[in-house]
């Protein structure tokens, strides 16, 4: 491998280069990186018909001591199903409640993660004609051993009231419930009861050690909410920003019906800017387009749509004295975020209206704001795009082979057009098992691909980024957790290798000879924001089954300028290329740092089969 250091060919890798996409898929936002632990809080899951399913709670008690059942008796509007309980038993008399009290329970998104020593905020609306003596409690999963209990009572609950309390955990269980029970005869509503954990990433309701997993990946930029989740299978149950914006408790919640879910929509557009924000990556905001996957709303009745588009952009982007920047000020966020991509649609492109609907979306959004990058749904990679658009989305999900040969898929695109969003790629099938090593090599080839063409590829993210391990229903994915534990697949530990790219200098490389088709390269300078050093990082993929010594010649930068101390070699392999990751093997193929040693423009590199190399050089 020969780099040219003085080579004043180089170029500016985009700040945006590398970043993530989040759907909610897999449990990814409910049940996931947002920390609510209630699963169905307004008991809305089941739809707005009577009797409605409260699943997943459950009831405590038997017949001759609770009758429970839904009406449409709740205070808020929008989500009216309320949960009745009619409790038969009491403290004395002939039908005595028993031990523990009668009630619901709600075990969360398998299992609620309750953790010694850590407080917990429980919220709930309560309505009855009696007196309320309510126990709250998180219980372990057999209902048997206490973690944390309240006792609530108020004389007079006859309207709507809303309590809050905070639980201090005294014992620890990763599968917790949360119950509300009572020894009292009486006739109870209950509605909006939510259980979020005190400690969040910045108080704003993100998992901390979730959260933590995207920002060590430094992301340029986070896609959301979709994904297929933004179109929904029917239009009524798309991703709809309006109704997921202020109180919690008002937000009807929807059915994402591509990947058959409930969500609360707890997770909704204000939070996910302000998770961009908080991660230091710009939002792109995906939005339907008046697509789904099985009807669309015809363009000579797009408008409604369009307007409520540009609402969602004003409340992103506004003023706080406009209308909908106040109501984002009201959330707390009185600055606007800086939402500077949208993406019109998700894989709509060869829809009927989709051309039609696109530039009514784009015409009024170019005219309100001017600056915003328009994302298009076509693939301009290989011819130009019929409409206008500052960027198009390119989604890749292939074998491992060829997944590796897209590294060229860029090199012949026109230069003078719009700019590839590589919004979703990984390998699938059977190379790629639940995340195996092979699937991460074969995405760094693609990634040193997309590096090397960052004069027409502005933009790439992997996906699905998260999964559940209880739902998983679109594998492999880049991380893996459930109600308490959390790994990096190896595709994850992959992205660590390409986390100082953005913003960085593409140098000038060659490898040779060109027949050795399975080797894979890219050179990148960089500053060190951390000890603020500048850094020679030298990335190859050996996709090849054989070790490689690697002959690397740097040209233009003297022996002398690299320092030893603080040089380093970071391999990503494994004994067998199909190995994975797993909660008991967390690591097993993950990122192994040793410091070079001799150091010289000059040396020879080994290169372990399968494996995916970096050498850092301190100058
Ligand atoms: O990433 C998973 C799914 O794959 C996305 O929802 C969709 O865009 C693609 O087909």
């Amino acid at each position: 491998l020969s780099v040219n250091v003085s080579d004043s060919r180089v170029r500016k890798i985009p700040h945006t280069m590398f970043g993530l996409s989040f759907e909610e898929i897999n449990h990814s936002g409910a049940g996931g990186l947002w920390a609510e632990l209630v699963s169905n809080r307004g008991f809305e899951a089941g739809g707005q018909n009577i009797p409605s399913n409260i699943s997943p709670w459950s009831i405590i008690g038997d017949k001759s001591s609770i009758l429970v059942s839904t009406d449409r008796s709740s205070c808020f509007d929008r989500n009216k199903i309320a949960l009745r309980m009619e409790v038969l038993c009491d403290g004395n008399g002939r039908n005595i409640c028993p031990a523990g009290g009668v009630g619901v329970y709600n075990p969360g998104f398998w299992g609620m993660n309750i953790e010694q020593g850590k407080t917990y905020k429980v919220t709930f609306y309560v309505r009855s004609l009696q007196p309320m003596e309510m126990s709250v409690s998180f219980v372990d999963s057999n209902g048997l051993r206490t973690l944390a209990t309240a006792d609530i009572t108020d004389g007079n609950v006859r309207e709507w009231t809303k309590k809050e309390i905070t639980l201090e955990a005294k014992g620890t269980d990763a599968n917790s419930r949360l119950q509300l029970t009572t020894t009292k005869k009486c006739t109870v509503w209950l509605d909006q009861v939510s259980a979020m954990p005190l400690s969040t990433h910045k108080g704003h309701g993100f998992r901390n050690d979730l959260f933590n997993m995207l920002a060590d990946l430094k992301p340029g930029f986070i896609r959301f909410p979709g994904g297929s989740f933004v179109e929904g299978e029917w239009l009524v149950n798309a991703f709809r920003w309006r109704e997921s914006i202020g109180p919690w408790e008002e937000r009807p919640g929807h059915f994402g019906d591509v990947w058959q879910y409930w969500t609360d929509d707890g997770l909704g557009y204000f939070e996910y800017l302000q998770l961009a924000e908080d991660l230091g990556a710009l939002p792109v905001w995906v939005f339907n387009n008046g697509v789904s996957r099985s009807e669309q709303v015809d363009t000579s009745i797009i408008l409604p749509f369009v307007r409520d588009i540009l609402d969602a952009l004003e409340f992103a982007k506004g003023d706080p004295t406009s209308k909908w920047g106040s109501v984002r000020a009201s959330m707390g966020h009185s600055e606007p975020f800086d939402l500077r991509y949208v993406a019109i649609g998700n894989q709509d492109c060869g829809n009927k209206n989709y051309h039609g609907n696109y530039m009514k979306f784009y015409d009024a959004i170019k005219g309100a704001y001017p600056d915003i990058k328009i994302i298009s749904n076509c693939d301009g990679s290989v011819q130009r795009l019929d409409d206008p658009a500052d960027l198009y989305d390119f989604h890749v999900y292939t074998n491992a082979n060829s997944m590796f040969s897209m590294a060229h898929n860029f090199d012949h695109t026109s230069r003078s057009g719009p700019k590839a969003f590589v919004s979703e790629y990984a390998v699938t099938g059977n190379d790629a098992g639940r995340g195996s090593l092979l699937k991460a090599l074969a995405e760094a080839g693609l990634l040193l691909g997309l590096e090397t063409n960052s004069d027409v590829v502005e933009m790439a993210s992997n996906a699905p980024l998260f999964v559940n391990a209880n739902d998983m229903r679109f594998t492999p994915d880049a991380i893996v957790f459930d109600s308490s534990k959390v790994y990096g697949t190896p595709t994850y530990w992959m992205q660590h290798f390409f986390k100082d790219s953005n913003g960085a200098t593409l140098l000038n490389s060659k490898l040779q000879p060109s027949s050795l088709t399975s080797l894979l390269a890219s050179v990148i300078s960089w500053n060190n924001p951390e000890d603020n050093r500048s850094y020679l990082r030298i990335k190859v993929v050996n996709f090849g089954s054989s070790g490689v010594i690697l002959n690397v010649s740097i040209n233009g930068m003297d022996q002398s300028s690299i320092e030893a101390a603080g040089s380093t070699i970071t391999s990503l392999t494994s004994q067998n290329v199909m190995d994975e990751n797993s909660f008991n093997q967390p690591k097993k193929v993950a990122p192994i740092t040793s410091p070079l040693g001799k150091v010289s423009n000059k040396m020879n590199v080994i290169l372990a089969p399968h494996s995916l190399t970096c050498i850092d050089l301190l100058r």
